[in-house]
């Protein structure tokens, strides 16, 4: 049975993003110590922008940015200027300026179709870790968020993704999107030396719950359980709501 994950609990969405911004900061310090740089795979939709904007701000001192390197665990197939485009959103945050232009990998969704975009990825993470064939390879910090459908990346429940155990990166079409969207496998996540999750807000208290407390749910979510790292939970206090105290580990 995988370890129980930790499940920090803040009191508002503030405190939330500066907690968030400190965990980075400190595992960005440690892994740039042990290995000389530090691997992040940026999460997408709307939550994690505030915590980009809160790094780029400049407020959160000590970040070695000339050693941090960004990927995205996952993407929809769309041009890196369209308002759907995770990329984007991290772009527009400011985050991007912090580091060489060089650090930061997008996903090449200007391919002439999402498959080939997601192979292409995969070869780039081969090489920036250069992994010999069947490895995977182990980022310092993967940044994940979490649907209300209890996805999480781009591997939804009703597409194939989730069950992919070979490939590092994949494109699924997403029915309820009607879009394809590429998105790291979970032996990929599972890999990572640390995964945070980041919910906030009352509209995430009643999957958070099913997520934490329903083992027999079998979301995506669930199955992030890091082989060999640490699975952290930042909540602020309206996504926690639903949460008996037991949960609040
Ligand atoms: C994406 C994300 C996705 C997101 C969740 C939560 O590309 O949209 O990677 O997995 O993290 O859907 O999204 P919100 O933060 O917008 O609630």
């Amino acid at each position: 049975m995988p370890a129980k994950p930790e499940v920090r609990i803040l009191n508002t969405p503030a405190e939330l993003f500066q907690a968030a911004a400190a965990e980075f900061a400190a595992l960005a310090a440690q892994a740039v110590k042990t290995s000389g740089r530090f691997s992040v795979a940026l999460s997408g939709g709307s939550t994690p922008k505030s915590l980009y904007s809160l790094l780029a701000s400049g407020s959160i001192s000590n970040i070695p940015w000339d050693k941090i390197f960004f990927f995205f665990g996952d993407e929809r197939f769309v041009l890196p200027d369209d308002p759907e485009s995770n990329y984007r959103m991290a772009r527009e945050t400011g985050l991007f300026s912090k580091v060489p232009s060089d650090h930061v990998f997008r996903v090449p969704t200007e391919e002439k179709d999402a498959d080939a975009a997601a192979l292409n990825y995969d070869q780039t993470l081969r090489k920036f870790f250069s992994l010999q064939p069947g490895e995977f390879p182990r980022f310092d910090l993967v940044l994940l968020g979490l649907g209300p459908d209890g996805h999480t990346a781009s591997l939804f429940l009703d597409a194939a993704a989730p069950t992919e155990k070979s490939c590092l990166v994949v494109a699924n079409w997403v029915e309820k999107f009607h879009s394809y969207r590429i998105t790291f496998t979970l032996p990929v996540l599972n890999r990572a030396a640390n995964v945070a999750f980041l919910a906030s807000g009352p509209d995430k208290a009643s999957i958070l719950k099913e997520v934490l407390d329903n083992e027999s749910a079998d979301l995506p979510s669930q199955k992030v359980h890091p082989s060999d790292g640490k699975l952290l939970w930042l909540v602020d206090q309206a996504a926690a709501s639903g949460l008996s105290q037991l949960e609040r580990r």
